[in-house]
Formats: C-alpha cells, sequence, structure tokens
C-alpha cells in the first residue's frame, strides 16, 4: 500500500480543491475536502513543487460538510461542490476570484462583491453535454479525465431533459461522440449530436424533439424538428442554433442582465461595442439603451442567430470575425467607443484582442468572465493600459460546481 500523509487543509484553490501543505512544505490539492479539515492522503501525482491527495480518512470534518446528493458524486467530474453547503460555496467563490486578482493581477485589495447565488442549485442547466464510453454508453466525463461514467441522471439538468436522458439510445458503432441536451422555451427539446463521421447517423424519435448531426467538417443536418430552439430571457424569445452558445442558467442570466444596465453609463448617444456577442443576448436589452452598437461574433451559426434575433434594431450592426481582427478593422475605420461590454471563452482575450480593444480606448469596460483566472491576467494587462478595476461581482451561473462567472467594472483613467 503506497505511504498516506496527514494534511490540515486550509484554503480554496481555484478549481475545486482545498489546499494544504505536506511536511516538506509542498502545496497539496485535495478534491472533496474543504478547507478547516484534517485529513488523510494518498499522493495522486507527485512533482517537485507540488502534489495532489485522495482522501482516505476524514480526521475532522469541517462544520459547512454535508451530504453529496448524486450517487456518481466523485466519480463524475461535472460537480466539485456537492459536499459544501450552498452558502459556503458562494462565499469560497468570493474567496477564489479574490485570491486570484490578488496573485495572478497584482491588486492589492480588489473590491469583490459577494456572490450573487442562483435561485436554483439544482436542476438549473438548461443545457447538459454527454459523451459516449467505449461500449456505446451515455455519461460524462470522470474528474481530469477523457474516461466516461456511463449516467442515467444528472441533478443539476433541468427536468425535461432528466426525463430524456434515460431514453437515450445510440446504436453501438454510430459514429456520435457527443450529445448535447438542451431544453428551451415551452420545454422544447434540441439534441445536437456530434460526430467523426461525414454523414449522419441513422435516427429515430418516439419523442417530440428536434435533433441535429454535426459532423468534422461543421456540416449540420437537422434529423428531426428544427435546427434551432426558442430561448425566453426576461420576456424576449432568442434564437439558438444547435452550435451556438447559450447561457446555461437563465435565472442568473437574468441578473447579469440587470447588472449591466444598472451600471454601465448608458445614453441614446453612447457607441458601445460588445465583443463575443454570441447569439445576441446582452445586445438586445443594451441596443435599445445606446445610439449605436457594434457587435464581434466568430461563430457562423450565432451570427446567423444574431440577425435574427436583432432585426429590430437599425443602430447595430454585426462582425463576423475573431475580435483581434475586427478590432484593427474598427481601429482604421475610427470607431471610437464609449463602452465596451466583452464575454469571452475562458480562454480570455488573446494578446492581440486585448491590445486592439485598449487601442480604442473606451472610458468603460464590462468584462464578463467564466474564469477568474484568466480575467486576472487580462486585468493586469488592461491595469498597464491606464484601466482600474472599479468593481467585480460573482454570479453562481454554475451551483455545486467550481466555476465561477463574474462581471467587472474597468474605468480608463487617462
Ligand atoms: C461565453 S460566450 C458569450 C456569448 C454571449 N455574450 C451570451 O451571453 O450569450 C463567448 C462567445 O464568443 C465567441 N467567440 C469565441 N472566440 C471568439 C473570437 N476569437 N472572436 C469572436 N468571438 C469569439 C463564441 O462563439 C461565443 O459565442
Amino acid at each position: 500500500m503506497s505511504e498516506t500523509y496527514e494534511v490540515q487543509l486550509t484554503t480554496w484553490a481555484y478549481g475545486g480543491e482545498a489546499l494544504g501543505r505536506l511536511e516538506d512544505g509542498r502545496a497539496v490539492f485535495v478534491p472533496l475536502a474543504l478547507p478547516g479539515e484534517r485529513v488523510r492522503v494518498r499522493l495522486t501525482e507527485d512533482k517537485p513543487r507540488y502534489a495532489r491527495g485522495e482522501v482516505t480518512a476524514l480526521l475532522e470534518a469541517a462544520a459547512d460538510r454535508v451530504a453529496p446528493r448524486c450517487p456518481l458524486y466523485g466519480r463524475c467530474g461535472g460537480c466539485h461542490y456537492q459536499h459544501v453547503a450552498y452558502a459556503a460555496q458562494l462565499t469560497a467563490k468570493r474567496a477564489i476570484v479574490r485570491d486570484q486578482l490578488v496573485r495572478i493581477g497584482k491588486f492589492p485589495d480588489p473590491a469583490v462583491a459577494p456572490t450573487v447565488p442562483s435561485p436554483a442549485v439544482w436542476g438549473y442547466r438548461n443545457h447538459i453535454q454527454m459523451h459516449l464510453s467505449p461500449e456505446g454508453r451515455l455519461g460524462f466525463r470522470a474528474p481530469r479525465s477523457a474516461e466516461v461514467v456511463p449516467a442515467e441522471d444528472c441533478l443539476l439538468a433541468a427536468q425535461p431533459l432528466r426525463d430524456l436522458i434515460p431514453h437515450l439510445v445510440l446504436e453501438a458503432g454510430s459514429g456520435v461522440e457527443r450529445v448535447h441536451l438542451r431544453v428551451g422555451a415551452g420545454d422544447e427539446v434540441l439534441l445536437w449530436l456530434r460526430g467523426q463521421r461525414p454523414a449522419p447517423p441513422a435516427f429515430q424519435v418516439d419523442f417530440p424533439l428536434s435533433a441535429v448531426y454535426t459532423n468534422p467538417e461543421g456540416a449540420a443536418f437537422v434529423l428531426a424538428g428544427r435546427g434551432f430552439l426558442p430561448m425566453e430571457v426576461k420576456g424576449k424569445v432568442f434564437r439558438v442554433s444547435a452550435a451556438s452558445f447559450f447561457q446555461v442558467n437563465l435565472a442568473v442570466a437574468e441578473a447579469m442582465i440587470d447588472h449591466l444596465l444598472e451600471h454601465l453609463p448608458l445614453t441614446p448617444r453612447a457607441r458601445l461595442l460588445e465583443l463575443y456577442s454570441g447569439v445576441g443576448l446582452f445586445s438586445a436589452f443594451l441596443a435599445p439603451q445606446v445610439g449605436e452598437l457594434v457587435a464581434v461574433e466568430s461563430s457562423p451559426e450565432a451570427c446567423y442567430d444574431f440577425g435574427a434575433n436583432l432585426d429590430a434594431f437599425d443602430h447595430v450592426a454585426l462582425y463576423e470575425a475573431p475580435a483581434a481582427m475586427a478590432l484593427e478593422h474598427l481601429a482604421a475605420q475610427g470607431f471610437q467607443p464609449d463602452v465596451a461590454v466583452l464575454d469571452p471563452p475562458r480562454s480570455g482575450l488573446s494578446r492581440a484582442a486585448l491590445d486592439g480593444l485598449m487601442a480604442l480606448a473606451p472610458a468603460m469596460v464590462a468584462y464578463v468572465s467564466c474564469d477568474p483566472a484568466t480575467l486576472a491576467r487580462d486585468g493586469r494587462r488592461m491595469a498597464r493600459h491606464g484601466y482600474r478595476l472599479v468593481h467585480i461581482t460573482p454570479f453562481d451561473m454554475f451551483p455545486q460546481t467550481y466555476h465561477i462567472e463574474t462581471i467587472s467594472l474597468w474605468e480608463r483613467r487617462r
């Protein structure tokens, strides 16, 4: 049997693990544990500068420890905080955002607001992604691994998706590798299948749902129903194609829209630049408040949806291009935005996109982020260009997981 170590866990690390120190001073990351706990661990990763351990014995439990609800918890990689009381999940996320801004961003004392909670902490996801095991069974990826853990349920998924999962059967050898399930307005469901074969698989359905297959070249085939879903947010209905991004927790997305409307200096003369606009979710609420809106989005499907969703506005323009390329073009045109809203993927802004944005010098930037580490990196670069962090608010878009959504406001000093 391999050696075990007794560790006192002291803080949260970003990524779902609690952090302690081994006797030799190295940091050890421990999943399924909490700060304040004393645990015995076996090392699963042993590097010169840090280690990772799995709990073999819980010696002293924290007061915030609760019983996880899902029988797959710990084996499925989708959830990281089911063993943490919800109030403690919210304080953990606030502390992690602060820690990332201090350590990576080098902000001495960032003003991080309390985390805005999700009204629903289970069943909140309108979209889940499942993978196929080599035996053809649907499931979720195991923690830090590509292995698929077969599953017939997910407690984070909205009820119509939970009802559907046990009925989904894909023939072994169908070539399908991933299945996205999404539910929209009126509980309409869309299945999005992705695979390695050029041609779609044979598909049969006994339910009233839509299904789309996308091949590796990006060609989409509608197998049943239609190729998009209607999604309703704050009374507006959005067209969302199978391949388009859309926020997974709509109640929290609504709170984020309200936050943007409350904190941005939007006036009938303001010029607004929106990078990474997706299908136009934020744009649809911001456009009526400003004189001009220029949006940028690289996904052709999302751009098509944007065109349909923002059709009513004559003062809205969309660039279908990578952000860095569109920014170069906008600079050449002499476009000078007053306000910029950015919502990049987890990787954050590329160097070229950040430099391009800084060259346009908007007076205020709202940065919507789903990764506090890349936000902190980009924030540090923005600070070097003269931007000041006014405030940052975490939104709990993803209860039971380590993922953290934030909106930060940045003001240009000069
Ligand atoms: C986190 S989503 C945000 C979408 C939108 N703000 C919303 O709330 O629905 C990020 C979006 O950025 C787009 N995207 C990814 N890389 C991009 C790039 N380099 N340039 C422009 N858009 C990009 C993706 O297609 C996606 O729609």
